[in-house]
């Protein structure tokens, strides 16, 4: 579906993408590592955001290196933020108006109901709703969702797990970087890790954790998977 061919990226010299080289699959793909490991800007080369320094994105047989974002959404490639943007002001309904008439996607959200509400005053679970339904209603082929259970609660968290497991019976390749192991792991069918810009694992969610090097660098030894 999506190559990523040996990207590196520095910032003032700062190594923070090595040399990195991982496909994304037709599948649910967890990508985990410290805070600082690249993740966000990863995502940020996938989407267009940034350029990498060298390195190759394809997209089904196509180099898209170096596109801007409004051309890699109209060919499928979507992220969400780990901060959202959504338009605070405007009411859920008017937010998903800016991308389609077709409102009948909010049920499939859990939003139906408080459609008219302001996005301002929502709740930090239905919020992160608001802004996965936002990316849905662009119809992706890929979806990059940053941190999608961040500040939400174990209740919401479920819901939301839920929701992207949905999202990937419709055929949408999904990555996703988390920090909240328990919850991506019951939806990631595989597992990335990176740690100061260079892959360490790509594999099973169930072996992930057993793992030395990733143990060191980011579970801890004493990690016990609960
Ligand atoms: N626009 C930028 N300019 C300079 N340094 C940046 C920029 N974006 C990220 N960084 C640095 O790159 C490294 C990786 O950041 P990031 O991709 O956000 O990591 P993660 O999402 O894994 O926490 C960090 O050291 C961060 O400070
Ligand atoms: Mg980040």
């Amino acid at each position: 579906m999506l190559s990523v061919v040996n990207i590196s990226k520095n910032f003032n010299g700062l190594k923070v993408l090595e040399d990195i080289s991982f496909e994304i699959k037709k599948e649910r793909l967890g990508i985990i590592g410290p805070n600082g490991a690249g993740k966000t800007t990863l995502f940020n080369i996938i989407s267009g955001f940034l350029k990498p320094d060298s390195g190759k994105i394809i997209l089904k047989g196509d180099d898209i290196t170096g596109k801007k974002p409004s051309e890699l959404a109209k060919k499928g490639i979507i992220r969400t933020f780990q901060i959202m943007k959504v338009f605070e002001n405007m009411t859920i309904e008017e937010n998903l108006l800016t991308i389609t008439d077709d409102l009948s996607i909010l049920k499939d959200f859990e939003l139906y109901e408080k459609r008219k509400e302001l996005a301002r005053n929502l709740s930090q679970g239905e919020l992160r709703r608001l802004s996965l339904c936002l990316a849905i209603a662009k119809k992706p082929k890929i979806l990059l969702l940053d941190e999608p259970f961040s500040g939400l609660s174990k209740k919401e968290a479920e819901k939301m797990a839920g929701i992207i497991t949905e999202i990937s019976f419709n055929g949408t390749s999904l990555a996703i970087v988390e920090h909240r192991i328990k919850e991506l792991f019951n939806v990631a069918e595989r597992v990335i890790v990176l740690n100061s810009g260079s892959i360490i694992f790509d594999g099973d969610p169930e072996s992930v954790t057993e793992n030395p090097a990733v143990r060191e660098a980011y579970f801890g030894r004493n990690y016990v998977r609960s």
